[in-house]
């Protein structure tokens, strides 16, 4: 197929350019939103006289046949046309002859594919948006039920202090929130139209770009033209949100991991959700937890890779830039595909209630509320942490926990330390009395939970505004 731009050239593109060149293999997934700009553009240019309206008419037919003929898997990607947007428009000017070469009038492909990628990220976002509100929702159901179940908190992996699964779930619930405010963001900045900037310094022609953005639904337009075909932010913004979320789910997954372990045994993972060893037949792998885990590093590095296939790059199109594609859209499918699998994950998961209250009753974790206890009685919590610390020592010494000493071994410690220390020691109220602002206390995290249904709520509006703007 000959060349759209062979105009100047008296030789063929060698074999090899060619294959090097392309991206069609994988830009044809912008199909839909090339066609679409581009019946937005040539609609544009027959309003403002810039071609004749039978062929703007003729233009729009045309490009609705390609897109039911890609839709039919009866297209054919040629190679040697390098790209999604040159592939669409030879086989337009070859169903439509003159009237096709006109639709790249006042256009260069360097704002053609800026457009399809801001279409693109677009409705990425808004159906990243669905899926990131459903794992939300997810985690607020399953926290609502272990507002009652103890375990321990901790801190360097060291039982630390009793709190509930509610509480541990609804911080990831709070994570998830900001990255649904960065997703929002992303939206900022993908939300403004680059088209009609032309290669780099718009055109001659009296186009009118506001007309395209509002059939388009674009909020903004690009206030520079060599901004606008140079600008990959809204890609980057979108690396970075999609990174800091597979860090979100990364960590939930360590954690799954160590939870489904015999050591913890708080939770036992579905049978549909685990999978089994070739050789063990004992064995139940937390495989989904350890693949979202392992698939983070992937999303980082696509974002690595395009903060540095942009540092170094003059103003404004340069090749480099095709670069921006594979990556984004891998770690598109990777994250739509983690979230959606793992908040099945969760929903169907075993969570073992006895053994995380086994596990918080058995431990030290109980220690600050009994340096507390002290405090209340006047002692400086300095001098009541190294009391009971000392406790502490003398508890393990003995092989027992801080409610199995006596009274009186207490009061060789303290002579403040009274009866009514044990009732301080359970742990549902170590938990019930930590109602400070954000705490675990059952009264708290249920504040929070009604909190966490009206933020839901609130997202639901961003996601219908997202699905307005397409
Ligand atoms: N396939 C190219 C890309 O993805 C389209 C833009 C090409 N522009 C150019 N001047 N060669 O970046």
């Amino acid at each position: 197929m000959a060349k759209l731009w062979g105009g100047r050239f008296s030789k063929n593109t060698n074999e090899l350019v060619d294959a090097f060149n392309a991206s069609i293999d994988f830009d044809q997934r912008l199909y839909h939103e090339d066609i679409r700009g581009s019946i937005a553009h040539a609609t544009m240019l027959a309003d403002c006289g810039i071609i004749p309206a039978e062929d703007g008419t003729k233009i729009v037919a045309g490009l609705q046949e390609i897109l039911q003929e890609i839709e039919a898997g009866a297209f054919h990607f040629d190679t040697a046309l390098e790209d999604i947007h040159m592939n669409i428009e030879a086989r337009l000017t070859e169903k439509i002859g003159a009237a096709g070469a006109r639709l790249h009038t006042a256009r260069s492909r360097n704002d053609q594919v800026a457009l399809d990628m801001h279409m693109y990220v677009k409705k990425e976002v808004a159906e990243i948006a669905h899926l990131l509100w459903n794992f939300e929702e997810a985690l607020l159901k399953v926290a609502k039920q272990h507002n009652k179940t103890l375990m321990p908190g901790y801190t360097h992996l060291q039982r630390a202090q009793p709190i509930t699964f509610a509480h541990h779930l609804l911080a990831y619930f709070n994570m998830l929130q900001r990255d649904f405010r960065r997703l929002q963001g992303v939206w900022e900045g993908a939300d403004m139209m680059p088209l009609g900037a032309g290669a780099i310094a718009g055109t001659t022609f009296p186009i009118d770009r506001f007309a395209v953005a509002e059939q388009l639904h674009f909020g903004k337009v690009y206030a520079n033209s060599m901004d606008a075909v140079s600008d990959r932010d809204y890609v980057i913004e979108f690396l970075s949100f999609a990174s800091i979320l597979m860090l979100h789910l990364s960590r939930l997954s360590e954690e799954v991991c160590l939870w489904s372990s015999t050591e913890f045994g708080f939770i036992e993972l579905d049978d549909g959700f685990a999978t089994g060893s070739s050789m063990m037949p004992q064995k139940k792998n937390p495989d989904i937890a350890e693949l979202v885990r392992g698939k983070t590093g992937r999303v980082y590095g696509h974002l690595q890779a395009l903060l540095v296939t942009v540092k170094g790059l003059p103003l404004t199109y340069n090749k480099d830039l095709q670069e921006d594609k594979e990556g984004l859209f891998d770690a598109i499918d990777t994250i739509k595909f983690s979230l959606t699998v793992y908040r099945d994950m969760l929903l169907t998961m075993i969570v073992n209630v006895d053994r995380m209250q086994e596990a918080v009753s058995k431990d030290f974790s109980n220690a600050t509320d009994l340096a507390d206890y002290l405090v209340r009685k006047g002692v400086p919590f300095r001098k009541a942490h190294e009391v009971v610390g000392k406790c502490v020592a003398h508890a393990i010494l003995q092989g027992k926990f801080l409610p199995e000493i006596s009274l009186t071994e207490y009061q060789q410690f303290s002579p403040l330390f009274e009866a009514d220390l044990l009732e301080v020691l359970k742990p549902e109220n170590c938990v019930a009395a930590r109602q400070s602002y954000g705490g675990p206390a059952f009264g708290e995290n249920a504040k929070q939970f009604t909190m966490g249904e009206k933020i839901l709520q609130q997202q639901r509006t961003v996601l219908q505004d997202f699905h307005d703007n397409l």
